[in-house]
């Protein structure tokens, strides 16, 4: 059956959870599943803002026919052309033969590419207006928000920005669709709202910057992303993050401890290291690489002012679990932190120097020279020595 919700009196949310979903994109662990979210304008004109997952179609096409009542689809807009939010545009197709599909020229390509769809798209450009009786609709260009073709639209009526991927989250819906619903918490909200940032978004900070830039300059009533959240009563809030994760400022003053270890000894010097920061009133996160995947310490990077890693050599390398966290680190353009390294090695700690070679690449990274190495576990002498002095450095 349907299950639908009006946002406003005009405005229908046809989306749904996937809470079966364990891995999105192929790549990122989910615990708690997926929200896909689609809009349908029900004015003179009837305007659906993309599509959902192939997963939740049964559901969407069911929501679709109950909230159109009878009446003809006229525009799909497609803002984003990733297949969970495509993947059920060629089905619509088929349904409403009729519909006009608005998008970017980027975006008819893609939707050639991935779906066979050869009829004509009016193609829209930054600053184009459509009206649909009642609302009048513009376009904003979000290119590498985060794939080339992303639009978002404007509704200059009601003060709606319709936001694509941005100011989305991991998760199924949790109870209410929107930030204001009674139970809702922002600070609970924001932990998997920033490792979706970090991980889907995050490598784009300047075009990131850039599209809230132009956000700055309307106002916003609503926000409709396509995951996650409605936002009503936190748009300053999830606005004000934003510009910290673009522009690569960290949300708090702290170090994240990322270790591997193999037999013990590297966790060890890890714990203790993260006992002096303590300490010292330093706020912390301490994450073993083998038992994490590499999204929660990327978030976490975003997150936090400084991070240290902590890691053995194996076969003259950088242990397996951290290296491909740091290859994320990399391809995200982690930048402007404060970052030591323990290497461990029974023979020849090998792992610092590389480590430290991988993230030469990384613009704005101050390794801090107390970083040192240890060979097979850390000693007293050491403990009281260079890893005083690391905690110093890192307070
Ligand atoms: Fe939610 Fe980039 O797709």
């Amino acid at each position: 059956m349907h299950n639908t919700i009006n946002i406003r009196e005009d405005l229908v949310w046809l989306g749904g959870s996937d809470r079966r979903i364990t891995l999105f994109e192929g790549a990122y662990p989910l615990s708690d599943g997926m929200s896909y979210n689609s809009y349908l304008l029900t004015d003179e004109k009837k305007v659906l803002f993309d599509t959902v997952d192939k997963e939740i179609a049964g559901l969407f096409f069911e929501n679709l026919e109950y909230a159109l009542n009878g009446n003809k689809l006229d525009y799909v807009i497609v803002q984003h052309v990733e297949p969970d939010h495509s993947a059920t545009l060629k089905e619509l197709i088929l349904r409403y033969p009729d519909v006009k599909i608005i998008c970017s020229k980027q975006a008819v390509n893609m939707i050639r590419q991935f779906y066979g769809i050869e009829r004509e798209m009016q193609v829209v450009k930054e600053g184009d207006t459509v009206c649909t009786g009642k609302h009048e609709l513009t376009f904003i260009n979000a290119p590498m928000v985060h794939w080339p073709e992303v639009i978002m639209t404007y509704d200059k009526t009601d003060k709606i920005l319709f936001s694509a991927d941005a100011f989305g989250s991991f998760g199924a819906f949790n109870g209410g669709i929107t930030d204001s619903a009674n139970d809702f918490c922002f600070a609970d909200y924001l932990s998997e709202a920033r490792r979706y940032y970090a991980n889907i978004v995050g490598k784009y900070g300047p075009q990131v910057s850039a599209v809230l830039k132009k956000a700055a300059a309307i106002e916003i009533e609503t926000i409709c992303p396509l995951h996650g959240v409605i936002w009503q009563s936190h748009i300053k809030e999830i606005v004000d993050v934003y510009g910290k994760w673009a522009a690569y400022e960290p949300e708090k003053e702290g170090v994240v401890i990322l270790y591997g270890s193999i037999y013990g000894n590297s966790a060890n010097s890890a714990d203790i290291l993260a006992n002096k920061l303590a300490d010292k009133g330093v706020c912390l996160r301490v994450m073993d690489m083998s038992m994490k995947h590499p999204s929660y310490a990327l978030a976490a990077v975003f997150e936090y002012s400084s991070f240290v890693i902590v890691s053995p050599t194996v076969d003259a390398g950088i242990f397996g679990p951290i290296d491909n966290m740091l290859n994320s680190f990399v391809s995200h353009n982690i930048s402007s932190r404060k970052v030591a390294v323990i290497d461990n090695g029974t023979w020849a700690p090998m792992a610092g120097k590389l480590i430290k070679e991988k993230l030469s690449s990384c613009k704005d990274l101050t390794i801090l020279e107390e970083s040192f190495s240890i060979k097979s576990s850390l000693t007293n002498v050491q403990a009281e020595g260079e890893l005083e002095k690391l905690a110093e450095a890192l307070k």
